[in-house]
């Protein structure tokens, strides 16, 4: 390997740091789609399905079933902080209004940086294709 070849390698690598997130696993060579209005996106349920491998640590899409997060069975559309059984941050029980599909796009982008005092300590997703995806399949997710 030549000189140039260690710095290209070198420059790739810093850039794939710098991004800080993983590459989509459906489509490791997709830009990172960065678009305001969740209404611009087609979002793909079933990319969302595996999508969704990042909440399921925490959340169950089951009625009924609460984790470290609450359940998120007909989350889209639901009033916000709002599972009987489950004990919610002051900032998230106070926050008020329903988890619309805008809404959900941009908590999802930044969790913490949206609802300050949020217990969901979860980075975010940049990605506004893979936010899309997630929240089509959580709107399958329906009764
Ligand atoms: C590390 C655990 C964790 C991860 C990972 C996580 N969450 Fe959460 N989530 C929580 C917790 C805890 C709460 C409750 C927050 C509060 O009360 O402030 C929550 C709350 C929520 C709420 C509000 C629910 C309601 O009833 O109002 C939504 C929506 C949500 N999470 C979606 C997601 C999605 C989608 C993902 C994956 C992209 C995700 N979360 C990843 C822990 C997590």
């Amino acid at each position: 390997m030549n000189r140039l070849q260690v710095l290209t390698l070198l420059g790739a690598s810093l850039l794939a740091a710098c991004s800080g997130e993983p590459a989509r696993p459906d489509k490791p060579e997709a830009p990172v789609v960065q678009v305001a209005d969740i209404t611009r996106l087609t979002g793909d349920a079933e990319a969302g399905r595996i999508g969704f491998g990042q909440c399921r640590s925490c959340h169950a899409v089951e009625a009924g079933v609460n984790r470290v997060g609450p359940s998120l069975h007909t989350i889209v559309g639901r009033p916000v902080g709002t599972v009987a059984d489950y004990r919610y941050s002051t900032a998230m029980a106070a926050a008020g209004g329903a988890w619309d599909e805008q809404r959900l796009y941009d908590f999802l982008e930044n969790p913490r940086g949206y609802l300050p005092g949020t217990k969901m300590t979860f980075v975010g997703i940049k990605d506004g294709q893979r936010r899309a995806d997630i929240i089509a399949y959580l709107k399958t997710q329906a009764d």
